[in-house]
C-alpha cells in the first residue's frame, strides 16, 4: 500500500457531502468531487474545484475516496462495479454514509478484496454542526488504514473517535446512539402531545420538569448503572424503582395518552417489554433488567 496522499475524491455531495466538500476545499486537500446529479456540483465547477462526470474516474483521479451517498443502497449502485474495481487498488476508501454493521463488513470485504483500504465513519452531527467544525466521526477500521484517513478526516475539523479495527463497530456504536436519540425525542414529543391536548404549557414540560429532571442527574446515574449492568460488573443495590413500579407507572402514561385520543400502539408494544422481563422474574429488579426483554 502507498502512503496516504493529499488526492481526495468526494463521491455524493448533497447536504453533509456538501459540508463536508467546503471543509475540504477550505483545507487545501486536491479534491475531485461526484454527485448523481450534477447540479449540485456545478457550483465548484465555477469555482475551478475539479469535478467528474463518472464515479470511476473521480476515483481514478485520488487516493483516498469518502463516500457520502444516502445509503448502502446507493453505494452499493455507485461502487460495486467491475469498472470501479478495476481503479480502486491501493487506495483508501472512507464510507461516510449511515450503514449498518452488516453492510459497512461486506463494502469492507468488497473493498479489500480490491487491495483497497477501508475504514467506516459514522457522522453524529449535522451538516452545520460539521462545517462548523464541531462535528463527530466515530470511525472503525485496521490501524493502517485509519492512518491514511486520518489527515483527510481531520480536514474535515471533525472530532475523530478510532473504535478499532473491526469495520462495521462505528455503525453499530453510532446506530446504538441513534436509537437513544430516536427514542428519546418520541418520548418528548409523546409527552409535548398530551400537553397540547391537555392545554397544559409545553414551556412548564420541557424546561420546568424535563430539564430539571435532566439537570438533577439522576438521568446520567441511571445511564451509568445500566452500562454496568451491560458489562456484567457488580454494583451497589439502587434504591431506585422496582421494574413493576416502573410498570405501573408507564400504564398510567398510556391510560392518560388514551384519554387525550394520542396513539399508543408504540407505548404497548413497550409496555409486553415490561411484562416480559416481570414474567422473566425481574419484577423487583431495577430498569436496568429490561434488557433481559431486549436480548432473550
Ligand atoms: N443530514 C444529516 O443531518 C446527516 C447527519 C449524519 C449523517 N448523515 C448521513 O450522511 C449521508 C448523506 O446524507 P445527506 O443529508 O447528505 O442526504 P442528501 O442531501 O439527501 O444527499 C444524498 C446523496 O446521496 C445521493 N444519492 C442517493 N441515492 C443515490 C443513488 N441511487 N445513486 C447515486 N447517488 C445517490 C444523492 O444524489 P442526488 O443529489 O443526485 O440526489 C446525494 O448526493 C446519509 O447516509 C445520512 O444518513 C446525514
Amino acid at each position: 500500500m502507498t502512503s496516504c496522499g493529499s488526492r481526495v475524491a468526494l463521491i455524493g455531495v448533497g447536504n453533509m457531502g456538501s459540508a463536508i466538500a467546503d471543509r475540504l476545499v477550505a483545507s487545501g486537500l486536491e479534491l475531485t468531487l461526484w454527485n448523481r446529479s450534477a447540479s449540485r456540483i456545478a457550483p465548484y465547477a465555477r469555482r475551478g474545484i475539479h469535478t467528474a462526470t463518472a464515479v470511476v474516474q473521480a476515483i481514478g483521479a485520488a487516493d483516498v475516496v469518502v463516500v457520502c451517498l444516502l445509503d448502502d443502497e446507493a453505494t452499493r449502485d455507485c461502487l460495486l462495479n467491475d469498472a470501479v474495481g478495476a481503479v480502486l487498488s491501493e487506495k483508501l476508501l472512507v464510507q461516510l454514509s449511515s450503514v449498518t454493521a452488516a453492510q459497512s463488513q461486506a463494502l469492507a470485504r468488497w473493498v479489500n478484496s480490491h487491495d483497497c483500504g477501508y475504514v467506516d465513519g459514522q457522522i453524529q452531527d449535522y451538516p452545520d454542526t460539521l462545517r462548523d467544525a464541531r462535528a463527530s466521526i466515530v470511525c472503525s477500521g485496521s490501524n493502517e488504514a485509519y492512518r491514511r484517513a486520518e489527515p483527510v478526516l481531520s480536514a474535515t475539523g471533525s472530532r475523530l473517535i478510532h473504535v478499532g479495527e473491526q469495520p462495521g463497530n462505528a455503525a453499530t456504536l453510532v446506530n446504538a446512539q441513534l436509537s437513544f436519540c430516536i427514542l428519546a425525542y418520541v418520548g418528548a414529543l409523546q409527552g409535548l402531545a398530551l400537553c397540547q391536548r391537555a392545554k397544559v404549557s409545553p414551556t412548564t414540560f420541557v424546561e420546568t420538569l424535563l430539564l430539571d429532571y435532566v439537570r438533577k442527574g439522576a438521568f446520567v446515574e441511571d445511564l451509568e448503572k445500566m452500562m454496568r449492568d451491560a458489562n456484567g460488573e457488580q454494583h451497589p443495590d439502587s434504591p431506585g424503582a422496582a421494574l413493576e413500579v416502573w410498570q405501573s407507572a408507564f400504564q398510567l402514561v398510556i391510560g392518560e395518552c388514551q384519554s387525550a385520543r394520542l396513539e399508543v400502539s408504540h407505548l404497548d408494544a413497550i409496555d409486553v417489554l415490561f411484562g416480559r422481563a416481570i414474567g422473566g422474574g425481574y419484577g423487583k429488579a431495577d430498569i436496568a433488567a429490561l434488557i433481559k426483554s431486549l436480548t432473550t
